[in-house]
Order: structure tokens, then sequence, then C-alpha cells
């Protein structure tokens, strides 16, 4: 009887830690052990003004840059290089860096020394999206290479590792191939022991929102690659609506980086960019050459209130509340109860917009700031009637 009770005791506690390990191996939204990411990511990655031209000098005049321009200050950490810094396998299967690279733990102790993190790119295929050697049957020791280095930030592009998938027997077997794969790294990086934030890049394919966070993922590209332009941004931004529910917390949706500063739109077309992406909780990711920027891309960037919406600790992502032809009116709730709304307009002319504030569900008065021009509106009843420019947008911070 004592032995029976002793070998149920047994059984129970098995099961009980068993349960509890499964629960801590599978907790959605960490990457790894510990939390990263708390709120949406903040730095600058090397492909959309660089693209293969990234090496060991661009990235410590990056560092450089973004400690002297202020954005540093103002909350950009992440300096990631991305695709072409790769190299090869030695006899070992060790991944090394080209000649772009000579040294990366000197450059990552670089990078440190300023403050900041660094990261890196890889592949779960054979080759990256530009035929570089990606992770495939490598990932414990790639991770395990990153973590030497003091890398802190791994974006993962599902890039060559489709070929694979071509051979499962159905959608739903490469499906499965490809969650596997990013799992297997997700592992990988924990084992690592370093914080790592895991940043999923795999075009949106796949409904990713549903399965990312359960995978590791702290943040996931919700579509294909931005270009420069207000079409494509705009496609990306204002194509988010109903994702929101998905993000929080070390879990978001990216919708790419930035290309503000690049040149290809105008400083409507650029706050249009930043406001959408910042009422998306999106990651700030910097696209341009932070070594040789305009005192208005500055500004744009590291605007306090805009990034504070961004950055707000209670993690809403905010989404689109209404739309009448080219204007569209977006809605972020913020951890003081404040709303950020976005009056965006799509046309190429201006147009005339208006918002009542009873409808965004607040009871009486409100006063409300225009975030980027920097002004108090003051108290105001009911509804708001603004123009607003040529594929620009209103923000507003609005409190009862
Ligand atoms: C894909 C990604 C881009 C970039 C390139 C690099 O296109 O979506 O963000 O990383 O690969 O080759």
């Amino acid at each position: 009887m004592i032995a029976h009770s002793s070998q149920k005791f047994a059984a129970m506690s098995l099961f009980l830690a068993s349960m509890l390990f499964l629960l801590l191996v599978s907790r959605p939204g960490y990457a790894q052990s510990k939390a990263v990411a708390a709120t949406p990511p903040m730095g600058w990655n090397s492909w959309n003004h660089f693209a293969e031209k990234v090496n060991d000098a661009v990235i410590r005049a990056q560092a450089d840059a973004m400690v002297s321009s202020g954005m540093r200050d103002a909350g950009y950490v992440y300096v990631n290089i991305d695709d072409t810094w790769e190299a090869g396998r030695d006899a070992q299967g060790v991944i090394h860096a080209n000649s772009k690279f000579p040294d990366m733990k000197a450059l990552a102790d670089y990078v440190h020394s300023k403050g900041l993190k660094i990261g890196i790119y890889s592949s779960p295929g054979p080759k990256t999206c530009a035929g570089f050697a990606g992770s495939y049957g490598h990932e414990d020791q790639d991770a395990a290479t990153y973590a030497a280095w003091g890398i802190d930030y791994l974006k993962y592009d599902l890039c060559d590792f489709r070929e694979i998938m071509k051979h499962a027997d159905s959608p739903a077997a490469a499906n499965k191939m490809m969650v596997d794969a990013y799992i297997t790294m997700r592992d990988a990086l924990r084992k690592t022991g370093r914080p790592i934030v895991y940043s999923f890049c795999q075009y949106g394919d796949d409904a990713v929102w549903r399965w990312a966070a359960s995978a590791g993922g702290n943040l996931w590209r919700t579509t294909g690659d931005i270009n420069d332009t207000y079409p494509r941004m705009a496609a990306i931004g204002f194509g988010q609506a109903g994702l929101a529910k998905f993000a929080g917390p070390s879990h978001w949706n990216d919708p790419d980086m930035l290309e503000i500063g690049n040149g290809g739109m105008n400083l409507d077309e650029y706050r249009t960019h930043m406001s959408l992406w910042a009422l998306l909780a999106a990651p700030l990711l910097a696209g341009n050459d932070l070594s040789a920027m305009s005192p208005e891309t500055v500004a744009l960037l590291t605007n306090k209130e805009v990034l504070a919406i961004d950055q707000d600790s209670a993690g809403k992502q905010g989404g689109r509340f209404s739309a009448e032809g080219p204007m569209e009116i977006w809605v972020r709730t913020l951890a003081d109860s404040s709303k950020a709304v976005g009056l965006f307009n799509r046309h190429s002319g201006p147009m005339d917009l208006q918002v009542d504030f009873r409808e965004l569900g607040f009871k009486g008065a409100v006063k409300a700031r225009d975030v980027w021009n920097a002004k108090d509106l003051g108290s105001m009843q009911a509804i708001y009637k603004v123009q607003v420019p040529a594929h620009g947008v209103v923000l507003l911070r609005v409190t009862e």
C-alpha cells in the first residue's frame, strides 16, 4: 500500500515536472529563457541603404552616428548586419565572415562599447536570399558562433528553405517543415544562454502572426520587402489592418524596416511612414545611412512623442478605425488610456478630414495634441476637422 502510494507520488511528480518543463519551453514570445523585446525593437539595419555594400567600416560608422545624432539616446539600440557577410564554412562546419568583416568579435565589442547592441542575419536554408551560406544543418554551431561573437539579434530569413519545402507532399507538410526550421534555430539560440532577439523573416506566409510567437519569434515580418516609394510603403502599412491582436510585449508584427532618409518620399510621406509604424507598435529599424542625415531626417526618426507612441509600455498595437475612400483613421490605445489617432490622407491632393472623438469612446471634452507640430490643440468637444496634405497625416494624442 505504502509502496503503491509512493509510486503514485513519484509518477505524479514526474508528470508535474514534465508539465512545468513544457510550460517553460513553450512559453510564447520568448526566443530565449530571458525576455527580450519588451517593446518593439529599435535600431538600424544595413539592407535598405547598403545592401551588399555593407562592411566593418560601415557598421562602425553607423554605430558612431547612432550616438552622435542622438538616436541612441532616443531609444535606438540595435545595429544590424543584414545579408552578404557570410564567407562559408571551414572543415569543422564553422561559419566564417568574409573579407568585409575581418573580425566579427572585435566589431561586436566596438558596437557594445558605444552602449549599443549588434545583430546579424542568416537563413534556415542552405543559402541566404543573396546566395550566401545559410544555417541549414548547422543551426547549433551558428548560434554558438553568434553568441561567441557577442551577437544580440538574429534575423532569420526563409529564402532558399522554400526549395526544400517544395519536397513536402502537401501544403500542411511544407508549413510544418518551415515552423520546425524556425523552432530548430530558436532552440539553438536558447542553448547558448545569451539573450538574442529572434526576428523571423518569411514575408508573412502561412499567416505567420498565428504561429510565430509560439515558435519563439520576438518579431516576424508580415509582408514582402518594402522599398523607398509611397505606393509600396502605403500598401504595406495600410495593409496591416486586423493583425493587432497577434502582437504584444516580446512578440511583434514587423511590417519591415524604415525607408526614412533614403530620399524616395517627401516629408509628408515619411511622416505617414513613421506615424503608421508607431500606431502599429512596429519595430523601428532605420534603413538609411545614419552617417549622412539631414536635420529633417534626424527629426523624423527621433521625434520623442512619436517614439513614445511606438514604444508605449502597454504594447497594444493599433488598428484601422475607419476608411472612407482614401481617408483613413487609425487608433492606438496607450498605457495612460489616452489614444494616438492618425488621420491619413492617401489621396494625391489635400483632403479635409474629420474625427468624432465620441465615436472613439471619449465621453466629454477631450484634450488633443498635434504630435508632429508639437502643438496643444486645447480642449475640444466631439468633432475635430483638419486639412491633411497629400499622402500626409495629422497625428494626434487625445486624452479625456
Ligand atoms: C530578403 C529580405 C530582405 C533582406 C534580403 C537580403 O529579401 O526580405 O529584408 O534581408 O533578403 O538578401
